[in-house]
Parts: structure tokens; C-alpha cells; sequence
């Protein structure tokens, strides 16, 4: 079984992007590795799978790819935030602030049921001001959301500050 050290040690550190001065965590390494990125979904299924969600929710667009192999595995529909313009039919927008402006996710009006128990999946967690918006779209729907899980959550950053809900994270750097 990989540890945590094991995932950790397949994440890939890019320094300077996609500015000048960001060090980029990049699971591109870890997807890769196949033993590895098995070892990431387990260890998120099963802190998932704790809360009893009826369905998860991916936010676009690397959290998609978490969050399908966890619903797989334990069962669960699996059901897109996405950006602006994206979602088909009728759509629930949610527009939130950035550092300079605004943004705007959405989820399609059938998606989430009131009262309907979700985990919101994402693959970091930075400032938290994406996974917000996430959940408070998903409140918006009547969701009841029962926590917030990521890959990787940087702590020195203090996201987990700005949520309201339990967070999970698998690896941390501080
Ligand atoms: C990244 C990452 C998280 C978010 C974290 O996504 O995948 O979703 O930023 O940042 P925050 O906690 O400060 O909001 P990004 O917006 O770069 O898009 P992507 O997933 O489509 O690559
Ligand atoms: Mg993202």
C-alpha cells in the first residue's frame, strides 16, 4: 500500500507558473504513476465514504478528475459543477468574488435534489474561494453538504478558514 509520503513524493512542484512567482502543484505525475494514483483514489474513497454522501460533486475542471473514480468505487452519482456557458439545459449560476472581479459556476437545475447528501471533491485547495462557491451553490440547490475533500491542501494559505463544512486532505504542505 502507498502512504501518504509515497503520493506526496509524486506530486510535482513547478516553480514560476503559471506566473512569475507561483509554485504550481501538479498531479499530472501522480495520475501518471498508476500504482500511486490507485493508492490517491483509495485513500479518498475512503474518507469519503465515512460521510455517506448520496452523491459527489466535481468542481471543473481537475477535480473531475478525482471525483469520477471515487463515485465509481463507492457507488455514487457524480455530478459536475462547471464554468460559466458549459452545462447544457437549464442551469443554477452562482456568481462569486476573486481577488480582481467575479466568476461564475453552475450546475444543472436537475442535478441535486433538496435534502439530497453531497461531498464536494476538488484536487487542491488553495485560498478555498473555489470550493466556497461551490458549496454555496450547492446550498443555493438545497444540497445538504456534508464535507469538502481535496488531493492536496495548502495550508500555509489557511482555505479551510473560508469553508463551513469537516475538509479532508490527503497530503498537506506547509
Ligand atoms: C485550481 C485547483 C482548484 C482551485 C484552488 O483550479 O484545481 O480548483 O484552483 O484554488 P482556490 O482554493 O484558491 O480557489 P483552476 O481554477 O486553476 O482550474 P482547473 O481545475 O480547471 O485547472
Ligand atoms: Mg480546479
Amino acid at each position: 500500500m502507498t502512504d501518504t509520503l509515497q503520493i506526496k513524493d509524486h506530486i510535482r512542484q513547478v516553480p514560476d507558473f503559471p506566473k512569475p512567482g507561483i509554485l504550481f502543484y501538479d498531479i499530472s505525475t501522480l495520475l501518471a504513476h498508476g500504482a500511486a494514483w490507485r493508492a490517491t483514489v483509495d485513500r479518498m474513497a475512503d474518507i469519503v465514504g465515512k460521510m455517506r454522501p448520496d452523491k459527489l460533486i466535481g468542481i471543473e475542471s481537475r477535480g473531475f478528475l478525482v471525483t469520477a473514480p471515487v463515485a465509481y468505487r463507492l457507488g455514487c452519482g457524480f455530478v459536475m459543477v462547471r464554468k460559466k456557458g458549459k452545462l447544457p439545459g437549464s442551469v443554477i449560476p452562482h456568481n462569486y468574488e476573486l481577488e480582481y472581479g467575479t466568476d461564475t459556476v453552475e450546475i444543472q437545475s436537475d442535478a441535486v435534489k433538496p435534502r439530497d447528501r453531497v461531498v464536494v471533491l476538488d484536487d487542491l485547495l488553495a485560498t478555498g474561494g473555489t470550493m466556497r462557491a461551490a458549496i454555496e451553490l450547492l446550498r443555493k440547490v438545497g444540497a445538504e453538504v456534508l464535507g469538502a475533500a481535496f488531493v492536496i491542501e495548502l495550508d500555509f494559505l489557511g482555505g479551510r478558514n473560508r469553508l463551513d463544512v469537516p475538509v479532508s486532505s490527503i497530503v498537506h504542505y506547509d
